[in-house]
């Protein structure tokens, strides 16, 4: 991770969960990141946190409705202005709605596709640009996907998060040829993990905490921390090498 010190990184959905555990371990790691999300305010007390624990690097919090393409424009010209550009881009902010294929609401299917797929198309479009620009040669986008990006969970619940995902699974690998393509050296990474235990799930049933309290009752699920040791060993590998997935499940899950 030497390498990247001082070097800026963009870490989507920073304000809990996986996202926060990763923004935590770059900045530790010395990288100054911009942290997004709407609730930018946790953003701030973990920023806080990282500067009273003497962490080298620094984290700077970002409002932004990720569903909303001019936030993101807004944001990514903000970092320019600010910071020159982005080095590494981590696509991580996503969410499931309860919304079954035969009686689910458009609404929240739409939702699900504007964040967990334009979103991460639009920022690792302009992530590739702010690099491009620079002449940077050694980035690295890294896109948080699901083992639901891999196999389809017989649940209603989860159908149509599941389609989200799979579109993770080919936009990685389609970002991984363009790259090639393009003659850079950039680096196009997904981390597939399974039942992490975050806000996920209380999100996903928000109707009904119980029920989400039990998905993470049922086994000993990964931490946040798990997804971002994996982000910092995929980061951390020598610039040569192309991690095209981690696929990750506690040893207890079945599916
Ligand atoms: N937890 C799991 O079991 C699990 C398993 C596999 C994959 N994943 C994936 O891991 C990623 C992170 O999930 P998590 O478990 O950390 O979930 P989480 O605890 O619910 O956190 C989700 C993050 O996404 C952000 N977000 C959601 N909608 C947004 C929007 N419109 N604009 C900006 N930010 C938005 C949230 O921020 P605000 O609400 O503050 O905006 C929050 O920071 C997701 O892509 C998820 O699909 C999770």
């Amino acid at each position: 991770m030497e390498r990247w010190k001082g070097r800026v990184a963009l870490v989507t959905g920073a304000s809990v969960g996986i996202g926060a555990a990763v923004a935590r371990a770059l900045v530790q790691h010395g990288m100054k990141v911009v942290g997004c999300a709407r609730n930018v305010d946790k953003i701030e007390k973990l920023a806080a946190e990282c500067q009273s624990a003497g962490y080298s690097g620094t984290l700077i919090p970002y409002k932004c409705d990720l569903s909303c393409e001019e936030d993101i424009l807004s944001m990514f010209s903000a970092i320019k202005t600010l910071h020159r550009g982005v080095d590494v881009c981590i696509n991580n902010a996503g969410l499931a709605h309860n919304e079954p294929l035969l009686s689910g609401k458009t609404d929240g299917w739409r939702n699900m596709i504007d964040v967990n797929v334009l979103a991460l198309s639009i920022c690792t479009r302009e992530a590739y640009q702010s690099m491009k620009e620079r002449n940077v040669d050694d980035g690295h986008i890294i896109n948080i996907n699901s083992m639901g990006g891999h196999r389809v969970v017989p649940s209603a619940d989860e159908h149509f998060y599941c389609a989200t995902k799979y579109a993770v699974t080919a936009l990685t690998e389609g970002l991984r040829q363009e790259l090639r393509e393009a003659k850079t050296h950039i680096r196009a990474t997904c981390i597939s993990p399974g039942i992490v235990e975050t806000e996920f799930a209380f999100r996903h049933h928000n109707s009904d905490p119980e029920k989400a309290a039990a998905v993470y009752e049922s086994i000993k699920c990964l931490k946040a921390q798990d997804i971002a040791s994996a982000v910092t060993y995929v980061l951390g590998t020598p610039p040569h090498v192309q991690i095209g997935d981690v696929q990750m499940r506690p040893v207890e899950q079945v599916s």
